[in-house]
């Protein structure tokens, strides 16, 4: 079963990753983040440039992205690419040749997932996976229907998806139809994976997602598949969950030893 930690604001949940990653990075300066964009993992890029800045190094880390946009240059500034050089590579020093994002572009898209599994491959897998999930219970951009096995590949966007993303674009048709995906098999090799969920609007899929049936038409399902994940939440993120009480229970009486 995923661990559920309920805490008060997005904020404290950015600081109570970023504080695990930080300590996970002082043990292990090589360690392999998997990171996601979206607005959910904001406060735990802010909480990590607040470390850098005091100092913590993150130098020797590596970074591997979820997923892409298909035909956006990379220099658009909603490209996957550009929202982590600004959100993570940029503000924590990390080595630009150590963040590896899928290649979106349409020149040689038909191999791009494989690209990009031979790299994950290649450089050992990654420790941590930070997670958001959208409305329509996809992870990366893994929407309903997504194989549990699946690797990275290309996928077309629901409308909800695109709709959800409008708000970073100039119009709806700004927003592109296809993405370039880890697959939900991709992210169940992960090590640890972290899902993040802030606000109402998401209390459905985390219900779904946590306590619902195993089903490749809730992609968030996969996570009841491994066998070590966070699942740190607001209040109103976790209001749908049956077992609500029962979680705050079990992070009020967590033995300390047992760590994140
Ligand atoms: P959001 O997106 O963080 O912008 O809500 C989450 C997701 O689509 O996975």
């Amino acid at each position: 079963m995923a661990e559920v930690i309920v805490l008060e604001s997005a904020a404290l949940a950015g600081e109570f990753v970023a504080a695990h990653i930080a300590e996970r990075v002082g043990h292990q300066p090589r360690f392999t983040l998997g990171v996601a964009t979206g607005s959910t993992p904001l406060p735990v890029y802010r909480a990590l440039r607040q470390r850098a800045d005091a100092g913590v190094d993150f130098s020797q880390m590596s970074a591997f992205a979820l997923d892409e946009y298909v035909g956006l240059p990379a220099v658009h500034p909603e490209s996957y690419r550009a929202v982590i050089d600004r959100e993570v590579t940029v503000p924590l020093g990390l080595d630009p040749e150590r963040v590896h994002v899928p290649d979106g572009s349409l020149a040689g898209i038909e191999t791009a997932g494989d690209r990009y599994e031979r790299a994950l491959i290649a450089h050992g897998g990654v420790d941590l996976q930070l997670l958001g999930i959208g409305t329509t219970g996809h992870l990366g951009f893994n929407e309903p229907g997504s194989s549990f096995g699946s690797l990275t590949r290309v996928k077309t966007l629901t409308q909800r998806t695109r709709m959800d993303n409008a708000r970073f674009f100039a119009s709806l048709d700004d927003v592109p139809i296809h993405c370039v995906t880890q697959g939900l098999g991709t992210i169940l090799r992960a090590r640890h994976l972290v899902l993040l969920a802030f606000g109402d609007g998401k209390a459905d899929a985390v219900a779904a997602a946590v306590e619902g049936p195993v089903t490749a038409s809730m992609p968030g399902s996969a996570i009841q598949l491994h066998a070590h994940v966070t699942v740190v939440l607001d209040p109103a993120a976790a209001s749908g969950l049956k077992y609500l009480d029962y979680y705050r229970w079990a992070q009020d009486n967590k033995p300390a030893w047992q760590g994140v």
